[in-house]
């Protein structure tokens, strides 16, 4: 056993116990914890047993290792790693790590090689890794400098004994990491780095629910891809290790920090202020990004994991989704339904029963016999439609065979145990097997699927869900063989204690590496397949939601939050995961409108549609077993209020499907918070109940039972009322301007055909004298270089003048509405 092994002496050094004044001296904000083992009380022997601190802290004892005061902790001086050489590279310094002492946890790697590479003046990248033998790297691809930055933003300290990096902001000195203040951990399945933090500012680190601006009080966010209704302190559906952190002194500067590690880890965040990353593989792979704005802090991040897919403009709009419509007829009814209430529907969608006995790939030939014909009246109204895949294929042979299974045995697409046999686990149908989307042979037998049930139910696009992939067994219906990688040495504070709790056995086999490895990429890689074959067999962008994610993630798909609840909280904390998301580079963000599980209340739901106007995705989306919530349901006013705040999004689309080109294109936030428009008013940094499209479109919506009114927090400058200057929706498209306290105003509109991106491509930015209402019968475009010999508008001809020496394209229709 585990717990024997954890409580047995230490293989290491004998070394004197810390002097009790060296202990002391540590205060109980700075304290490392030596003892992060989950279940394990820790007492003084065993403490000491690893030449650690050990006081029971002012505080009450905390839960074992989480949220409180460490009662056992690193003294100074306790043995790291020292830097005994290093030399100029042409992107930046090499060093060599050595080690003497090994530590409590097995196989250190007592030499590491440090490489510093300076890659832009904005962004240091540091990778830390074993020279004499390749480990573990995240398979996504990043930037690679060919040059020194000429004049970086940073300074870079190196301390020798012990070893640490304190990496300053030259403009002000402010130190953004050090990573002296602890010891470094590098064994093979136990890397640990602490640093400071500037501030106490700190957000990102997804996913997880929690505020948006983290809570530094002892408190860990552990990550490793998992299947469980959003809950405070645990591992949720996708693994962000990433930050942005506000700099020391309020001057509105940020920086962020991004560790490109995939293994199961801990992230502790303690008030020093300091943070400590604790993972179980691969390599320490990190990037600092010196903004200095937090945009831009954003932006760079996103220049390294890639910047957001454009989305196909549909996507914009109200997504109508349930889990047990029950069949097809009923979900039509839905639609018509919404058609005569004249409620903006842009999307159907359906949940897993309308799958044959729960079979990808299949459609219940009773129950949704009529979903073709469902589908093409969708089309025929402008409308979508998008249906669920989850990635567990039945295993069982039914009656006639079923050929995603029997082909992807055939081409070996499913991940395997160590012996080479297929691994079967559990999901909706039963026994299932996992395809394997590490490997390009499994992407290609995922579109020959998708490519097949296309042409009986032609859909738009995909929600992919249970990725994590999720398993009702934990392991595999045989279990997990006893191996390092499914009991290591130290296992994070996942849910479930076990890294195979509700997913795969850790030593499963995947083309690129074990799923020790791999596991929390699974989401990444069904996106990535699922988006590659959806371009290919429509030729427009894709549309695919996943629930699990990974950095990079916006390039695929966006995200939902998972299943919340029908509660007043969930609502609230939905703002903190739309926000995060953003940070995150996966602004199509939104969460399920009205609540999944439980029942909603008509109040609850009228005000979360009202907030879900302004996700940048909304899907109103509920559980099996519970009353309807589409508009409709409910009382004429309810609805009313419904349609009110849904057409209020759809005559914002021009703006949306901006912003998110902005985003696609320079890497920026589609849902903003506050502080990124007013980074030196330290008041926005914790406000998570309101937030910006944008730069300028503020929301500030209702958040509570039985309130006709809401507090809000205007940082300074001029606002208006949306509401009172808005003019008429549903005519030809208004402009609307609102003035800066100088009297000027600018800004962006891109538009294209919404698909492909290939016609129609028009950016302009105005910038205004005066308020005014424009309504756009006529628009000019200036800076169009060539003639054109035809213009249309909405698929018809209009008329236009072109004036050579201006440039200037005009154009006069009554059909330039967009709406
Ligand atoms: C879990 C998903 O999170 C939820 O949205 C869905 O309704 C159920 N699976 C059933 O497919």
């Amino acid at each position: 056993g585990r717990t024997q092994r954890r409580q047995s002496a230490p293989c290491y050094g004998s070394r004197a116990l810390p002097e009790p004044q060296a202990c002391g001296v540590v205060p109980e904000a700075w304290r490392f914890d030596c003892y992060p083992e989950r279940g394990v009380v820790v007492t003084r022997e065993l403490c000491e047993a690893r030449n650690c601190c050990f006081i029971p802290a002012s505080s009450s004892p905390p839960a074992p290792g989480r949220n409180g005061v460490p009662w056992c902790f690193y003294p100074p001086g306790f043995p790291s790693y020292s830097l005994v050489s290093v030399n100029a590279t042409d992107l930046g310094q090499t060093g060599t790590l050595v080690k003497t002492v090994k530590t409590y946890y097995p196989k250190d790697i007592l030499t590491l090689q440090l490489e510093l590479l300076y890659e832009t003046d904005n962004r240091l990248r540091v990778r830390i890794t074993d020279p004499s033998e390749s480990r573990f790297e995240v398979p996504i691809a990043v930037p690679k400098a060919t040059e020194k930055a000429s004049s970086p933003a940073y300074s870079v300290e190196l301390s020798n004994e012990p070893f640490g990096i304190i990496v300053k902001r030259t403009s002000t000195g402010a130190v953004l990491l050090n990573t002296t203040v602890a010891p470094l951990f590098y064994c093979d399945q136990f890397l640990q780095l602490s640093s400071s933090l500037s501030s106490q500012y700190i957000y990102g680190l997804g996913e997880h629910r929690s505020s948006f601006l983290h809570d530094i009080h002892w408190n860990t966010l552990t990550m490793w891809a998992r299947d469980v209704a959003p809950t405070e302190l645990t591992n949720l559906y996708g693994v962000h290790p990433f930050y942005l952190a506000m700099d020391e002194g309020g001057t509105g500067t940020a920086h962020g920090f991004f560790l490109l590690n995939s293994n199961a880890m801990d992230v502790v965040l303690q008030p020093g202020p300091a943070i400590t990353w604790r993972t179980i593989g691969g390599i320490l792979d990190f990037y600092v990004f010196l903004g200095p704005d937090p945009a831009s802090v954003i932006g760079q991040y996103l220049e390294v994991v890639g910047y957001p897919a454009m989305p196909v403009y549909w996507a914009l709009g109200y997504h109508l989704c349930r889990w047990g419509y029950g069949s097809s007829n009923a979900t039509w009814d839905v639609v018509k339904n919404m058609r005569n209430y004249r409620i903006p529907q842009d999307v159907q969608w359906n949940d897993i029963d309308y799958m044959d006995r729960s079979l990808d790939f299949t459609f219940d030939p009773t129950a949704f016999s009529t979903l073709p014909d469902m589908v093409k009246d969708l089309h025929s109204h402008g409308q979508r439609y998008v249906m669920i895949l989850d990635p567990g294929i039945s295993s069982v042979q039914p009656e006639g065979g079923y050929w995603p299974y029997d082909e992807g045995l055939r081409r070996g697409v499913f991940i395997n145990h160590t012996d080479g046999s297929t691994l079967i686990g559990k999901v909706w149908p039963g026994l299932t097997s996992f395809p394997d989307f590490s490997d390009d042979v499994t992407h290609e037998w995922w579109y020959d699927n998708l490519k097949r049930f296309h042409d009986k139910v032609p859909f738009d696009g995909l929600w992919i869900d249970m990725n994590e992939p999720s398993s009702f067994v934990d392991g595999s219906t045989v279990g997990c063989p006893d191996t390092e990688l499914e009991n290591p040495p130290y296992t994070p504070g996942i849910l479930g204690g076990l890294l195979r709790a509700k997913t795969l056995c850790a030593s499963a086999v995947q083309k690129t590496s074990s799923h020790y490895n791999m596991h929390s990429l699974y989401g990444l890689l069904e996106a990535k397949a699922s988006a590659r074959a959806l371009k290919r067999m429509l030729g427009k962008r894709a549309f695919v939601i996943s629930r699990s994610t990974f950095p990079s993630q916006g390039q695929y798909s966006g995200h939902w939050l998972g299943d919340n609840r029908s509660h007043w909280k969930d609502m609230y904390t939905s703002i903190a995961g739309m926000l995060t998301f953003n940070l995150l580079g996966v602004p199509l963000v939104g969460a399920d409108v009205c609540g999944f599980s439980e029942q909603t209340e008509e109040e609850l739901c009228v005000r979360w549609t009202q907030l879900g106007a302004f996700y940048p995705f909304t899907r109103n989306h509920n559980s099996i077993d519970q009353k309807p919530q589409d508009p409709p349901a409910f009382s004429p006013a309810a609805c009313s209020a419904m349609k009110q705040s849904l057409l209020l999004r759809s005559s914002l689309f021009p703006l949306l499907y901006t912003l998110f080109h902005r985003a696609h294109t320079h890497g920026h936030t589609v849902a903003r918070p506050l502080l990124f428009e007013f980074p030196k008013d330290v008041r926005t940094y914790g406000i998570d109940r309101q937030f910006l499209w944008g730069k300028s479109l503020m929301v500030t919506p209702v958040l509570d039972p039985g309130v006709d009114y809401v507090v809000g927090y205007f940082p300074q400058g001029l606002w208006y009322d949306y509401y009172t200057v808005r003019t008429h929706s549903g005519q030809p498209l208004h402009l609307v301007s609102s003035l800066s306290e100088d009297g000027s105003a600018g800004g962006e509109l891109f538009w294209d055909d919404g698909e492909t991106g290939s016609i129609n491509t028009i950016t302009f930015t105005s910038s205004l004298p005066i308020a005014s209402y424009i309504t756009v019968e006529t628009a000019s475009f200036y800076g169009v270089k060539v003639e054109p010999t035809r213009v249309m508008v909405n698929s018809h001809d209009a008329a236009f003048t072109y004036r050579a020496n201006q440039v200037r394209l005009g154009v006069r229709s009554q059909r330039l509405s967009v709406f």
